[in-house]
């Protein structure tokens, strides 16, 4: 019988490679599909949101530019690439994973497991079924400023 190493033959070595594979496999979707994520995967609907942002801050410069995004007190606010500011719940409702927004698509993006959401909150591509929750935008040029509330 041929022998790949000489104190096993060929089904011993696959048998224990393939079992090898498949614990590696097995671990890497424990990681990946579990609930490391972190967040809430289910957005409240009836929780209370009502935040201002100031332009003029540092860490809300990214919404001054069309296509740009903060997220602030777990929502994510963006400016479409039109001028118009939107705001839903920052994390996937799949398993929360914090979303990012792509101005070329104006969608909503997961970057764990790829599902996208239209600019209400809508799923417009799974896993995620839930849809995020949309809260209301007013900004106030004048003033600089960009309220977030229910
Ligand atoms: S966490 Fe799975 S799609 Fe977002």
């Amino acid at each position: 019988m041929e022998t790949i190493f000489p104190s096993m033959d060929r089904h011993e070595f696959f048998r224990i490679v393939g079992t090898s594979i498949g614990a590696i496999l097995l671990t890497n979707c424990a990681a990946g599909c579990g609930d490391k994520a972190g967040g809430d995967p289910t957005p409240d609907p009836n929780q209370k949101v009502d935040f201002t942002l100031r332009l003029s801050d540092k860490g809300n410069e990214n919404l001054t530019v069309k296509g740009g995004y903060v997220v602030s007190n777990n929502v994510i606010v963006a400016q479409t690439k039109a001028g118009q500011f939107i705001a839903v719940s920052a994390n996937c409702t799949h398993e929360g994973t914090q979303l990012i927004y792509r101005a070329n698509d104006n969608q909503f993006y997961c970057p764990l497991h790829l599902s996208r959401f239209d600019p209400t909150g809508k799923v417009l591509y799974g896993p995620a079924t839930q849809p995020l929750t949309q809260y209301i935008v007013e900004s106030d040029t004048a003033a600089g400023t960009i309220r977030v509330h229910t």
